[in-house]
């Protein structure tokens, strides 16, 4: 499926807040191509040439949803420093992917955060849990997987599964307070 900034669909179409079913497993034909599709979507989409020559909008993950299409599918691939200084990448083609725990502890984006279907600037702190476990089926492994993410990944796991339930990163700002400090939270 062609997938680019025209056919992405925004936050002013009502679609978008559909909750998202689970898909069948194993993937049928037409799912697996359209989780294929996703995940090259992510991955062209930080390539400057690429990006410009086919019209994508960088970004670290895309669901299915925002198709226009309510299964639990996403797409996930970035790329993070470790503490050794070393670049590590973690690409997730999930399906049905669950949220089995989240930490007390909070965590939020510095810059804030942004989406594909999202046009207009939501300025605030998106307070997340700093870690959380998920459980699905990775289609790149072709396996259940567990992933235990923490900071960075964990924020972006917990944006794309909350477009499962319609919801959208700006519904989570303190809309009295955007920048409202959050005690002990780990700040990237
Ligand atoms: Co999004």
């Amino acid at each position: 499926m062609l997938i680019n900034n025209d056919t992405i669909i925004k936050d002013t179409d009502p679609v978008l807040r559909t909750v998202s079913e689970p898909v069948e497993l194993p993937l049928s034909e037409e799912d697996r191509a359209l989780l294929t599709d996703m995940m090259q979507y992510v991955i062209d989409s930080t390539d400057e040439e690429k990006a410009e020559k086919y019209n994508l909008r960088p970004a670290v993950g895309i669901s299915a949803i925002q198709l226009g299409i309510p299964k639990q599918l996403t797409a996930v691939a970035i790329e993070e420093i470790n503490k050794n200084n070393e670049t590590v990448s973690y690409k997730f083609a999930l399906a049905n992917p669950k949220i089995v725990s989240f930490s007390k502890q909070k965590a939020y984006l510095d810059s804030g955060e942004g989406c594909l279907s999202v046009e207009n600037e939501h300025e605030g702190y998106v307070v997340r849990s700093a870690r959380v476990t998920v459980r699905g089926y990775d289609m790149l492994t072709d396996r259940n997987i567990e992933i235990r993410a923490r900071g960075y990944l964990a924020i972006v796991l917990q944006h794309e599964l909350d477009h499962f339930k319609g919801v959208l990163f700006y519904d989570h700002i303190n809309k009295d307070e955007p920048y409202k400090e959050v005690p002990d939270a780990l700040v990237i």
